[in-house]
């Protein structure tokens, strides 16, 4: 038998219609999805009803699969000569270990196509109001991790100290070590600083204080994942820029975004 075909498609960052037209088109034609967590559950609804539909949830510390697991899955269905839609929060190729998944397909020589998705790196700063670049106030930026390997605080350090506007993911449980890494490599304290979890959804809240500041305020306000880092003088343009919620509300939604400070 052939072997089928594997995509790897970004689901976007929460609200399912961030998701672009390839990827819709693709759920549409699928025999099995293969989803994240992070990935919006309606957009299963648009795979047809015979669509096997497995979840590959992942939570922070914990897995339903291991990622080996994970690449065996997707592998074995190809190799049953299956479409197959591996669906995935945000983007595949950012912080998404998609590079594996492609790699676990090449290797077993299975054609996959990657479908780029809307990373919560842009969308958290976009529906909090917070450009990523601005004239006069930053004009680079870069998109790291918080998770708990000793070298990622080493890079967060070099790349505080060069970097206008810093973008953090996973960084929930780690505000603390993250804001004063940042300190340390010579951001100033009262550098402005935002937290905005569940991004795009109905869930999405939005915390703006200082780098020093941020973490006790997050944990007061019983902020956790998934939730992005924003830090730089951009994120005080939340207070005039944030506009989810007045002015727009992901599709049933019951409350829009609100800006706690
Ligand atoms: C394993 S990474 C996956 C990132 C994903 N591939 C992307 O491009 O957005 C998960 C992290 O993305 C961020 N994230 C994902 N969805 C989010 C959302 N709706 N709001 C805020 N942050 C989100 C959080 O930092 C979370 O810990």
């Amino acid at each position: 038998m052939s072997h089928g075909m594997v995509y790897l498609v970004g689901a976007g960052p929460g609200d399912p219609r961030l998701l672009t037209l390839r990827g819709a088109e693709l759920l549409r034609d699928a025999d099995v999805v293969i989803y994240d967590r992070l990935a919006p559950p309606a957009l299963l609804d648009l795979a047809p009803g015979s669509a096997e539909r497995i979840y590959a949830g992942k939570k922070p510390g914990s897995s339903t699969l291991d990622q080996e697991e994970i690449n065996d899955l997707i592998v074995s269905h190809a190799k049953q000569g299956k479409t197959v839609v591996r669906l995935k929060g945000g983007d595949p190729f950012v912080f998404g270990r998609g590079g594996e998944e492609a790699l676990a397909c090449a290797r077993e020589g299975i054609p996959f196509e990657i479908v780029p998705g809307v990373t919560s790196a842009v969308a958290a700063p976009a529906y909090a109001g917070i450009p990523l670049t601005h004239r006069g106030l930053a004009a680079s930026f870069a998109v790291v991790t918080a998770t708990r390997r000793e070298d990622t605080l080493e890079q967060l350090a070099r790349i505080g100290a060069a970097v206008d506007t810093i973008v953090v993911l996973m960084a929930a449980g780690r505000l603390d070590e993250t804001c004063s890494t940042l300190i340390k490599s010579g951001r100033p304290p009262g550098e402005p600083a935002a937290l905005v979890q569940w991004a795009t959804t109905s869930r999405q809240r939005s915390l703006v204080s200082t780098l020093s500041g941020l973490p006790g305020e997050a944990t007061s306000a019983g902020f956790g994942p998934p939730a992005t880092l924003l830090v730089g003088q951009v994120a005080s343009l939340a207070w005039e820029l944030a506009w989810f919620g007045a002015v727009g509300e992901a599709e049933g939604s019951e409350t829009g975004g609100n800006l706690t400070s």
